[in-house]
């Protein structure tokens, strides 16, 4: 949740590059937490740590050290907080320091027996001016420093100190640390929450995710799970907690630039990231055919004899990941002809999941690294189940964890809003599901070819979108800004459709709203209805040949007739939705499957629109970070 960076430079050169590339890094990771920064500075002949923070915004510190300059440095730590343990304010902000503040440190996660170790130093007579359980880590590591300084005959020992201090945390952490005796490293551990190192000439850095230093490098160091990291300006170390030297960690090249990450002109990330919707689908197609246009998933790296073993897929996300997954469904069931099950990553292992080695669970992740989805697979692999990550995040635990992975490419999505991801990780279950059908022999060849025929010009179609119902949904959000409440229905793939775009207007627009299954109404949600109450339908494509376009033109005559007011989204002229609905966000002609591609994007655009409406931050919606790195 939160957003860590760390730099070692020069020992020889104490400048103002550490807290510049804090700085930088931080202003990338503020998606992950906003609730307060701060920074913590190392340099030769410093007594001890320099350290500034503040509650609220990177802005607040920013302006804090324009008004009191800090000093130069050679290594430096600096973090962006969403809060756990204590409240958002100055003295919970991190970094965090040692009693003799010698020693500073950053932390992600929660550390769960920080209770019973705060007690432990009580009773040695520390005491704490914070409620936040890295206060705890970064006192016990002063203590631990001092000992091993003891047993070195003085000599400081950063590295070890943290390791050791490794194998006495239970909970998830990553942590970063610096010490004034050794301006010239900062140490890092981490268990069930991201680190990795950027590889710099001279320089290095550490980042939860590589936004942290893709500005300045482009080389990335995977740090794995319960390892333990030293960064100086020329060299890089990772062990065990228990010393051992991992002899050679992974390194990969970040395939985004720092550009990527900026607004570019757009007013929020999010504009940016929904404009990029038929890019993303675009990308995730790229590459993924031979030259026969049949599918190639090379890099899947499960073989294709077990593929055809599968029987059974588990797919387990959260939020809006799960959303694509349950639109998946839909189409893999139909194409494959194997069952489906869609399963919230946080509920999977607590429901003794039936489990083999045919089944396969597939994860899908924006970010790699939602916690509750990291556990879900971890224990489908326990299981004897193969797992297959669907990701954005290159390099990331989730990924990692896997036995297999099919990367969508829709660039780094900051917005805690999920948008484009969700089209990507459909075009990507697409795949994976037409490739099934292709292994496995559950459809034709043509028939294969005539899906992906209809998948590769969905971006053509969502273009159509952006640049024609703009201004349709843009007076749809004001004529209902004021109301309290929404519903959003749909049936079948427009089922999932409709939670997703309730889910962008809870989480951005704060407001209350609802999705169900347009089917479910009179069994309940119809006694919500009242006069004026907007309501949200997604129309099926080919009236007159999809059943169920008759079945949801129904419910919106039954709530039109209590007086509610419908907005649909639905095919081009469709007549029978012209009659009724107060608002149509039309969509193209397509065929069913391919519909939840282009029907997100009115609602997302709807649900910004709603937030900017309202004066909020489509960025930074309130008690939200973008990854959710605990479970
Ligand atoms: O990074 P992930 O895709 O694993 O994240 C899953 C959810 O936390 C995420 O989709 C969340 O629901 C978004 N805020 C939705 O916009």
């Amino acid at each position: 949740m939160c957003g860590i960076v760390g730099y070692a430079g020069n020992i020889d050169t104490a400048c103002g590059k550490p807290l510049e590339v804090c700085l930088q890094g931080l202003n990338r990771l503020e998606y992950r937490g906003y609730d307060s920064a701060g920074v913590a500075l190392s340099a030769p002949g410093m007594d001890q740590v320099v350290v500034r923070k503040k509650a609220g915004r990177l802005k607040n510190l920013i302006d804090d050290i324009e008004r009191r300059p800090l000093p130069d440095a050679t290594v430096a730590i600096g973090h962006t907080r969403w809060a756990t343990n204590g409240e958002p304010s100055d003295v919970n902000a991190h970094p965090h320091t040692s009693r003799d503040g010698k020693v500073a440190i950053i932390h992600n996660g929660i550390i769960e027996n920080a209770s019973q170790l705060r007690l432990d130093l009580q009773a040695e007579g520390y005491r704490f001016a914070s409620a936040t359980d890295t206060e705890v880590a970064a006192k016990l590591l002063g203590k631990i420093v001092d000992k091993v300084i003891a047993e070195n005959g003085g000599k400081p020992d950063l590295f070890e100190a943290m390791r050791r201090m490794a194998r006495m945390l239970e909970g998830a952490f990553t942590i970063l640390a610096t010490d004034c005796r050794q301006p010239d490293i900062v140490v890092g551990a981490r268990h069930d929450s991201p680190l990795v190192v950027g590889l710099g000439d001279g320089e290095n850095f550490l980042g939860s995710d590589v936004a942290a230093f893709v500005a300045y490098t482009k080389r990335a160091m995977e740090i794995d799970q319960d390892q333990a990291v030293c960064v100086s300006a020329d060299t890089v170390t990772v062990t065990d907690f228990d010393g051992n030297v991992i002899a050679n960690p992974k390194t990969y090249t970040v395939d985004w630039d720092a550009s990527a990450a900026e607004k570019g002109g757009w007013d929020s990330f999010m504009d940016k990231e929904i404009h990029e919707d038929p890019a993303a689908v675009q990308r995730t197609l790229l590459g993924r055919f031979d030259a026969n246009g049949d599918i190639m998933l090379d890099e899947v790296r499960i073989d294709e004899h077990d593929f055809k073993a599968i029987d059974k897929i588990i797919v387990v996300a959260c939020g809006t990941a799960s959303y694509a997954g349950q639109v998946a469904k839909y189409a893999i069931e139909h194409w494959v002809r194997i069952p489906v099950e869609i399963e919230l990553a946080h509920e999977f292992r607590y429901r003794d999941p039936i489990l083999t080695p045919r089944t396969l669970v597939v994860a899908i992740s924006q970010s790699g690294e939602t916690m509750d989805t990291l556990m879900a697979l971890r224990h489908a692999r326990e299981q004897g189940s193969k797992v297959l990550a669907i990701c954005n995040t290159q390099g990331a635990s989730i990924p990692r964890e896997s036995d297999a992975v099919l990367y969508t490419h829709a660039g780094p999505e900051v917005a805690v809003a999920s948008t484009k991801a969700f089209v990507a990780q459909i075009t990507a279950a697409y795949l994976l599901g037409l490739y099934l059908a292709q292994v496995k022999g559950a459809m034709f060849r043509d028939e294969i070819h005539q899906v992906l025929d209809s998948l590769k010009d969905m971006p053509r179609k969502i273009q159509w979108v952006l640049d024609t119902q703009a201004s349709t949904i843009q007076s749809a959000a004001e004529h209902t800004v004021n109301a309290n409440s929404f519903l959003f229905l749909g049936r079948h793939v427009g089922y999932p459709v409709a939670l997703e775009g309730a889910l962008k207007l809870k989480e951005i627009a704060y407001t209350f709203t609802e999705g169900f299954a347009a089917g479910e109404l009179k069994h309940g949600p119809i006694a919500l209805v009242d006069e004026g109450e907007p309501v949200v339908f997604i129309v099926p494509p080919e009236r007159g040949r999809n059943v169920l376009h008759a079945k949801v033109i129904s419910g919106i005559e039954e709530v039109k007739a209590r007086g509610a007011t419908i907005i649909a989204v639905a095919e081009q002229g469709d007549p029978d939705v012209e009659r009724y609905a107060d608002v149509v966000f039309w969509r193209p002609q397509c065929p069913t499957l391919m519909s939840p591609l282009v029907d997100v994007v009115p609602l997302q655009l709807f649900a910004m629109d709603m937030a900017k409406l309202k004066g909020y931050d489509v960025d930074k919606p309130r008690n939200l970070a973008k990854s959710v790195t605990v479970e």
